[in-house]
């Protein structure tokens, strides 16, 4: 049985009215104009809000309190109508979301008495946050006291996917795996990068989506989060395509897939293929509840480890060569993070959602990128990417410290192989784990069929 939106957010706020004892106001946030009002900035509401307004509302506020929500928003102005045609009154508004009442915007500032919030990340919003809660309300500050409690709170809702968010991811998995289609079908004759960002985000525009990140899609793979789509594609190149979709309320998805340009890995770039590969799959079959994430982090680092001493890379024992991090020369991020209304879910609260209570960020490289460490819980979604990549900074900063354990010259035979990275989205079930994008093959040998099917 499929749960309706109103549904959906009332079993949401029952829970919440279980975890706190006081009111919340979450705002949506506002537009931000480009140069004149307008014309604005694509807008994005506040994924706390979205979580229990359920649809992407501007300027807009709700009040929860002991299981209600009273929804705050102003009536579209007469002339919105003819630049934004006709859009829902209030009470429309109310009735689709299950609201208990509506107010004008302008009432919430006799409902704020007592209430914890979440700083949204417009200054407009966090400015107004400050000025009617009358305490500083900032998005990169902690937050203390009650807006702690109910940061708290909403993790602990957040961390698990109910019904109805599961439907959403599944339609997000869904769409990103067919834009992954279209780009690796695109890549052959593609001339630049732009042109297979415009084959893959033009599967999720045509799905009435939009990416939930800026997309990378580049034959430099070894730049973590290049948003440059401007270089040449040439024969012999890998082409590291991270892009992912998320539904018109806001859910996510996050796929990487890594493929030859011209539909054939090079034999040094199938070996670092395959090992990353195995260290995919070595993470996903070890997801169960109770598993601790960091360990499926230290089990991707031990196996591209050992297989980097496979292939004569580097020398020593894989668990000795973790422990001196060796492995993050090539590895330096973490296996993954949560995954559920933003890619990186919840980080802005800091690491109060990828980390269990008590628990703090490692200062050493290769395991101070982890982004989640907390034991694994049925209904959770996080990513499982590892990545080998030859980033020039790091390895020449360690050619002193790493000089016996890496064998350069070795290396220098994969120059070919500048960054791979192999991302799945997957839920915890109470048994394992479910790929929700697993339509999508992550074999070398099926994503070379992709590239040159005709
Ligand atoms: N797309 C960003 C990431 O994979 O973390
Ligand atoms: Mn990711
Ligand atoms: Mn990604």
């Amino acid at each position: 049985m499929t749960l309706s939106l109103i549904d959906t957010l009332f079993s949401r706020r029952q829970r919440l009215a279980k975890l706190i004892h006081f009111p919340a106001i979450l705002w949506s946030g506002t537009s931000t104009p480009r140069n004149f009002p307008a014309n604005v900035f694509p807008y994005r509401a506040s994924s706390h809000f979205l979580y229990f307004a359920g649809l992407p509302l501007p300027n807009a506020a709700i009040r929860l309190e002991a299981g209600k929500l009273e929804l705050f928003i102003d009536d579209p102005k007469p002339s919105s109508a003819l630049w934004h045609g006709i859009t829902p009154s209030r009470e429309q508004i109310a009735t689709q979301i299950g609201a208990d009442a509506a107010y004008p915007m302008a009432e919430l500032a006799s409902r704020t008495e007592g209430a914890a919030t979440i700083a949204v990340q417009d200054a407009a919003t966090w400015t107004s946050q400050t000025q009617m809660l009358d305490r500083m309300v900032l998005p990169q500050v902690a937050p203390q006291g009650i807006d702690l409690e109910l940061a708290k709170a909403i993790v602990t809702l957040r961390l698990t996917h109910d019904q109805g968010a599961l439907a959403e991811l599944c339609s997000a998995a869904t769409v990103s795996v067919e834009a992954h289609k279209a780009g690796m079908a695109a890549v052959k004759t593609a001339k630049m990068e732009a042109e297979v960002r415009a084959a893959m985000e033009s599967v999720i525009i045509a799905h009435n989506m939009k990416t939930s990140y800026n997309s990378i899609v580049t034959v430099h793979g070894e730049v973590l989060h290049n948003e440059e789509y401007h270089h040449p594609i040439q024969p012999g190149d890998l082409l590291l395509a991270d892009v992912g979709a998320e539904t018109a309320n806001g859910w996510a998805a996050d796929i990487t897939r890594t493929f030859p340009t011209s539909g054939k890995f090079s034999s040094t770039q199938r070996d670092i293929y395959d090992l990353v590969l195995a260290a995919h799959d070595a993470c996903i079959a070890a997801i169960h509840p109770g598993v601790e994430y960091a360990d499926i982090h230290l089990l991707a680092c031990k196996t591209i480890a050992q297989g980097l001493v496979d292939l004569g890379i580097l020398r020593g024992q894989a668990e000795d060569l973790v422990e001196k991090d060796v492995h993050a020369m090539f590895f330096p991020h973490g296996i993954g993070h949560l995954l559920g209304l933003d890619v990186h879910d919840m980080e802005d609260l800091g690491d109060l959602a990828g980390y269990e209570e008590g628990r703090e960020r490692s200062s050493r490289f290769g395991l101070g990128y982890l982004r989640l460490n907390r034991p694994l819980r049925p209904g959770m979604l996080v990513t499982i990417e590892p990545g080998f990549y030859q980033v020039p900074a790091i390895l020449n900063s360690a050619r002193e410290q790493y000089q016996y354990l890496i064998n350069w010259e070795r290396l220098e035979q994969f120059v070919d192989v500048r960054g791979i990275r192999i991302e799945d989205d997957v839920l915890v079930t109470n048994t394992g784990a479910e790929v929700l994008t697993q339509a999508l093959p992550t074999t070398a040998s099926k994503i070379e069929e992709l590239v040159t099917k005709v």
